[in-house]
This record gives C-alpha cells, sequence and structure tokens, in this order.
C-alpha cells in the first residue's frame, strides 16, 4: 500500500521539460544516446552540443536503464537519459521495462543528491505507448519509490501536448484518491 503522503510528492504539469529548473530531468532517449525527435531532440537543442559530446562517452543505453550526463546550457543540473520500451501488443514485458525507466532514474537521482526531477511521458509519443496504461505504470512506479525514500523530494511530470498531461492528471488523481480510502 502506497502512503498518500508518497503520492502528495508527485504533480503533473503541461509544460516543456526543457524550461524547468529542477535539479534532473529526465531524456526519453533511444538506444543511441545520440538524440533523435520528441523530447530527445528538445533535450538537446536545449542543452546545447556539449550533451551529445557527453553522451557519446557513455556508450548507449539499455531499454530500462537510465544514465546521467550534466544539462549544460539547460536550467536543470542533470539529465538522465532513460530508453523507454518500444510498445509491441504488451507482450513483450513493456510495462517491467516502463517501470524500469522511472526507478533506474530516481535510483540515479538520489545518488547524484537531486531533490526535484521531472520525467516526461516516457514512451507515449515515437514509441506508440498508449498513453493511459503508462501512465499508471509510471505513476505508480514512481510512487512505490517515494514510499520507501525521502529523496527525492519532488517529481514533476512535464506532459506534453495538453491531452497527456490531462491522462496523466487524470491516473495522479484516480492513484491517489484509492490510497486514501
Ligand atoms: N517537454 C515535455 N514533453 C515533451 C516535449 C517537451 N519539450 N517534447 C515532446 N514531449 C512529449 C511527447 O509529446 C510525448 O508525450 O514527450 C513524450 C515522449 O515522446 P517522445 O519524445 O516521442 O519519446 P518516446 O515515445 O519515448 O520515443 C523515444 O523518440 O525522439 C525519439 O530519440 C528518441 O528514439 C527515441 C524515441
Amino acid at each position: 500500500m502506497i502512503s498518500s503522503s508518497a503520492w502528495q510528492r508527485i504533480c503533473v504539469e503541461s509544460i516543456d521539460i526543457t524550461t524547468l529548473r529542477v535539479d534532473a530531468i529526465v531524456n526519453a532517449a533511444n538506444a543511441s544516446l545520440l538524440g533523435g525527435g520528441g523530447v530527445d531532440g528538445a533535450i538537446h537543442a536545449a542543452a546545447g552540443p556539449n550533451l551529445l559530446t557527453a553522451c557519446r562517452l557513455l556508450g548507449g543505453c539499455e531499454a530500462g536503464q537510465a544514465k546521467l550526463t550534466p544539462a549544460f546550457d539547460l536550467p536543470a543540473k542533470f539529465v538522465i537519459h532513460t530508453v523507454g520500451p518500444l510498445w509491441r501488443g504488451g507482450q513483450k514485458h513493456e510495462a517491467a521495462i516502463l517501470a524500469a525507466c522511472h526507478l533506474n532514474a530516481l535510483r540515479l537521482a538520489n545518488e547524484n543528491n537531486c531533490n526535484t526531477i521531472a520525467f516526461p511521458a516516457i514512451s507515449t509519443g515515437a514509441y506508440g505507448y498508449p498513453i493511459d496504461a503508462a501512465a499508471n505504470i509510471a505513476l505508480t512506479a514512481v510512487a512505490s519509490f517515494l514510499a520507501k525514500s525521502d529523496n527525492p523530494q519532488e517529481v514533476i511530470f512535464a506532459c506534453l501536448p495538453e491531452k497527456t498531461a490531462r491522462a496523466y492528471r487524470r491516473a495522479l488523481q484516480a492513484l491517489a484518491s484509492d490510497a486514501s480510502t
């Protein structure tokens, strides 16, 4: 059972993740870590070319794993790069991989003393994960981590477009209210 205090440390905002002055923002990258479109493209564009230089030294990243770099020209301190699952119908461990993205990113955030972290809606764009299912998995994984750890103190889901933010907000309200009954 996840305590309501854990849920209260999570919020959903309809906002461009690259604008957030938090300790770490999470990037929905691909296995090469060499940039792409979507939020990956936006983060690299805002961080500047030093981010790609730093990523080249990481040797890629497996789905579900997470790696950290400085954030360079972004207002955040760190970028935690993770690779979400490509949606292939739900029978290829997609849910477990998506949960692992969040848990591994949070572990890395704690190892680097991050008090605030922002996640995008990982895998719900190019990787095609159904948004409502992704929201439930992402939020439950984060809340289960926060129930066992005082840090990070605040987790923001920075969701664009508004449709995605609405889905994550709806899921958060439903999950948090179940916790308080
Ligand atoms: N801020 C917040 N959210 C954003 C931003 C932004 N600046 N830009 C895009 N998004 C949202 C998308 O609308 C979607 O809801 O991030 C979510 C994740 O979508 P993608 O960026 O397409 O990521 P994903 O579905 O995980 O696919 C990853 O796409 O960009 C490539 O290199 C990336 O190959 C990888 C794949």
